[in-house]
C-alpha cells in the first residue's frame, strides 16, 4: 500500500475492516492461534517513559522465575496443549546468555517441536546466534513508533536505528521475527501512524503487534490524555491489507482499555491471541500499564474465557504451531 491508499482506508473504516476481515476468514478461516505467555522477569535496565516496569519505577516489586517455576508452568501449558510458548522480559543485556539459554534447554526438553517464542530486547549479534542454535524460533521486539526523535524521546535517549538493525539481525539468523509499535503515544499523528505502517510493510514483518498506549502511574507520562481504541483497530487492519501472510494478535492491552478490546481486534484482522500463563500473584508485577486483563486469572481459567469470547464472534481456537505463512512463504523462497 501506498501513503494515499492507506489514508483513503483511514478515512473509510467500514471498508477498511470489511476488506481486513474478509482477507483475514479467506486465509485463516475462522480460526486464531493460542501462544502461552510467559512473563519470566520484570527486571529491565531501560527507562522507557511510557513503561510501568522501567528501571526507574522504584513502586513495584522485582521478580524473576527460577528455571524449574518456568519449566513446571510450560509442563503444564504443553499438557494443556499449547504449542507455543513467548518468555518475554525486560530488557537486560547484563543478563549472561547463557541463562536464557538454559531456559530455552528446559523447555525444549518438553517436546523438540514446541515452538519457543522469545522477547527480550535487544542483544548483539553473536547473542542472537547462540539463541538461535539453542532452539529459539521466533523473536518479538516492536520498534514502538517509526518516528526517530520521538523513539530517543520515549525510550529515554536510545535509538531507532539500533532497534532497526538488530531486527535486521535476527532476519538474516533465520527467526521468525516479531515487531509492531503502540498507536496513541505523545506526539503522534496520523502521519506517524501512517509512517508505522509502511515501516512494517517494508520490513515484511512475520508477525505484528499493536496495542493502544495506556498511561501508568508512576511513570513520566502518567498524566498522558488516553487516546480510543478505534487508532488499534484501523492499525490492525491496515497491517492485514499491507501484510496478508503476517500474524496479528488480539493484545492485552486492547482488552485492557475496552473489555471487547480483543474480540474487536479479531474482527478487524487479528489472528492471534496470546493468553497470559505466568501464575497468579507473580504476573501482577508486570503491569506495564493499569488495568491489565488477566491478572486474577488462572490460565485455565484465561483460556476458558478466550474460548468463549472467540466463539460469540464464530471463531475457534486452534492449538497448532500456528508459523507464520509470511515465515514459511520467506523460508521456501530464500
Ligand atoms: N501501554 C501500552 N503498551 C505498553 N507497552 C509498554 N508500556 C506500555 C503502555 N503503557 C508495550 C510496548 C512493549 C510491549 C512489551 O508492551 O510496546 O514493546
Ligand atoms: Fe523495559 Fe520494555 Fe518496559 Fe522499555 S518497554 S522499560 S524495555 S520492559
Amino acid at each position: 500500500m501506498d501513503r494515499d491508499e492507506i489514508k483513503y482506508y483511514i478515512n473509510k473504516p467500514e471498508t477498511l475492516k470489511e476488506r481486513a476481515s474478509k482477507i483475514c476468514s479467506e486465509l485463516y478461516g475462522n480460526r486464531i492461534f493460542v501462544r502461552g505467555l510467559i512473563e519470566f522477569s520484570n527486571l529491565c535496565d531501560e527507562n522507557c517513559l511510557y513503561c510501568g516496569i522501567r528501571k526507574g519505577n522504584r513502586k513495584i516489586k522485582r521478580y524473576k522465575l527460577s528455571l524449574k517455576e518456568i519449566e513446571e508452568i510450560a509442563k503444564r501449558a504443553y499438557e494443556f496443549g499449547i504449542k507455543t510458548l513467548v518468555l518475554q522480559s525486560g530488557e537486560r543485556g547484563s543478563e549472561p546468555i547463557q541463562k536464557i539459554v538454559e531456559l530455552v534447554e528446559k523447555i525444549r526438553e518438553i517436546d523438540q517441536n514446541i515452538r519457543v517464542t522469545l522477547s527480550a530486547g535487544i542483544r548483539s549479534y553473536s547473542d542472537y546466534k547462540i539463541l538461535k542454535d539453542a532452539g529459539v524460533n521466533r523473536y518479538l521486539m516492536r520498534f514502538e513508533t517509526s518516528d526517530e526523535d520521538n523513539y530517543k524521546f520515549l525510550r529515554d535517549g536510545l535509538f531507532l536505528k539500533d532497534r532497526l538493525l538488530a531486527i535486521d539481525n535476527l532476519r538474516e539468523l533465520g527467526f521468525e521475527v516479531g515487531s509492531g509499535f503502540m498507536t496513541g503515544l505523545p506526539n503522534e499523528t496520523e502521519e506517524t501512524l501512517i509512517n508505522n505502517i509502511l515501516l512494517c510493510q517494508k520490513y515484511g514483518f512475520d508477525m505484528v503487534g499493536i496495542g493502544p498506549f495506556i498511561p501508568s502511574p508512576d511513570t513520566p507520562l502518567a498524566d498522558f490524555e488516553q487516546s480510543g481504541i478505534e487508532l488499534t483497530l484501523k492499525a490492525a487492519a491496515l497491517i492485514r491489507i499491507a501484510l496478508p501472510l503476517s500474524n496479528i494478535p488480539a493484545t492485552t492491552a486492547a482488552a485492557s482499555l475496552v473489555p471487547n478490546g480483543r474480540e474487536l481486534m479479531l474482527t478487524w484482522g487479528a489472528n492471534v491471541i496470546m493468553p497470559n500463563i505466568t501464575p497468579k500473584g507473580i504476573k501482577e508485577n508486570y503491569l506495564l500499564y493499569p488495568n491489565k486483563v488477566c491478572i486474577n486469572e488462572d490460565f485455565e481459567e484465561s483460556i476458558k474465557d478466550m474460548s468463549s469470547r472467540a466463539e460469540s464472534i464464530g471463531k475457534v481456537l486452534d492449538f497448532s504451531y500456528g508459523d507464520s505463512k509470511s515465515f514459511i512463504s520467506r523460508m521456501a523462497t530464500s
